[in-house]
């Protein structure tokens, strides 16, 4: 009899490593590769941070740390809430995490049970969705489109029947860079609160913003769990840093949570994130590069044939309708990385439902990286 393997573990693979599993293929073969497809900072970590990490590794043990983080890391984080939002938070309620993935597992896992029902938009970032499913819980898709700036709001939620347990947002969005305005996270966050509807807010690309800065859920809120990482502002994905804001009544859960899976967020980086915050000017240059990018990708896929764009106000993708180009969305980016050596990710890793027809452009990497690319797309699609 063959060994049993569990269901929890059978999820859908995140596509964009898939793709970009494609495009190392194609690079071992001596071709060149543009990428847009994976969405991460093209540059190193803040310099100030690499020069803590370094010190560290000369003078320090590197051992583990407190399971919610050490002490200046905390309190540096508190500080931040007061710098960006003028908000007091006590750093009690900051919880340093394993990127911010490592935070969805812990957050789930703390205020949700199996067969609760949370509610994501489609299109939003695949991990919220597997990893709801691996525990078993519920996801409750919310079909969303440029007619809501691709955002979740209270007449969507209204609109789902039976009750819900939680509900997931992220503003800015991955894959579509869109932000939910101040008055309808006002909405949003009221709507939560009349029906006990748990709210987390993935605060991610906060910081990476174009026209306005984006508002924290914390602004509004003291009983939901914000998300951020040092992944994508700070420029720092490999070093697995992340943060949660909880609840004062989650703290003890949360804490025993992250002892059990995963004992320590990784010191070294602990150490560098501190340093990382003194490193604003080189950061906000990163982010006028992106702004830069998406300028000039707002002027240059259209001529390219991909005229139907998210208006992106922060992140760096751009969420494109190729419905007049295809019905295949892996199969499109698959000849798409063939032919013109440009990756970009099929919709179908962020919207189960209507993303054989989408695709998303990251537009993290260095400029001439991006003017190349959208050339190549214009010839490809002549
Ligand atoms: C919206 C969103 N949340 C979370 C993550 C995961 O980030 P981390 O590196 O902090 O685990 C990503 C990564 O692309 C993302 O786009």
């Amino acid at each position: 009899m063959p060994l049993k393997t569990a269901k929890r573990g059978a999820i859908p693979p995140f596509i964009v490593m898939d793709v970009m599993a494609a495009a190392s293929a194609r690079e071992a073969t001596g071709k060149d590769v543009l990428h847009m497809e994976v969405g991460q900072p093209g540059t190193p970590a803040p310099s100030g941070a690499r020069e803590a990490a370094r010190a560290a590794l000369d003078n320090d043990r590197i051992g583990y740390t407190l399971a919610l983080g050490i002490p200046p890391l905390r309190e540096r984080l508190s500080r931040h809430y007061k710098d960006m939002y003028g908000l007091d938070v006590a750093s009690q309620r900051m919880v340093v995490t394993t990127g911010s993935s490592g935070a969805f597992v812990v957050s789930f896992l703390s205020v949700f049970d199996s067969g609760d029902r949370v509610a994501l938009a489609d299109p939003g970032y695949p991990a919220y969705r597997n990893i709801l499913k691996s525990l078993g819980i519920e996801v409750v898709g919310i079909p969303v489109g440029p007619e809501t700036n691709f955002q979740p709001t209270p007449g969507a939620l209204a609109n789902i029947e039976g009750d819900l347990d939680g509900l997931i947002i992220a503003s800015p969005s991955n894959p579509t860079g869109t932000m939910i305005a101040r008055d309808e996270m006002i909405a949003l966050v009221d709507y939560c609160k009349e029906r006990s509807i748990r709210l987390i807010s993935d605060e991610i690309y906060h910081g990476i913003t174009y026209e306005k800065p984006a508002c924290s859920v914390l602004e509004f809120s003291d009983d939901a769990i914000i998300i951020n990482s040092f992944s994508k502002y700070f420029s720092m994905t490999g070093w697995r840093l992340g943060w949660m804001v909880v609840p004062e009544s989650l703290l003890r859960s949360v804490e025993c949570l992250s002892q059990n899976l995963f004992i320590s967020p990784p010191t070294l980086s602990q150490l560098a994130g501190v340093a990382a915050f003194d490193c604003g000017e080189e950061l906000d240059a990163l982010v006028a590069n992106y702004k830069r990018n998406r300028d000039l990708l707002l002027e240059m896929l259209p001529k390219a044939g991909f005229d139907k764009l998210s208006q992106a106000e922060g992140a760096f993708y751009l969420y494109a309708d190729v419905a007049h180009m295809t019905n295949d969305s892996q199969e499109f980016c698959r000849r798409c990385l063939a032919e013109t050596g440009v990756a970009i990710t099929p919709g179908i890793d962020f919207d189960p439902e209507r993303g054989n027809r989408t695709v998303r452009f990251s537009f993290a990497g260095p400029y001439e990286e991006m003017a190349e690319a959208a050339k190549r797309l214009i010839d490809w699609k002549r």
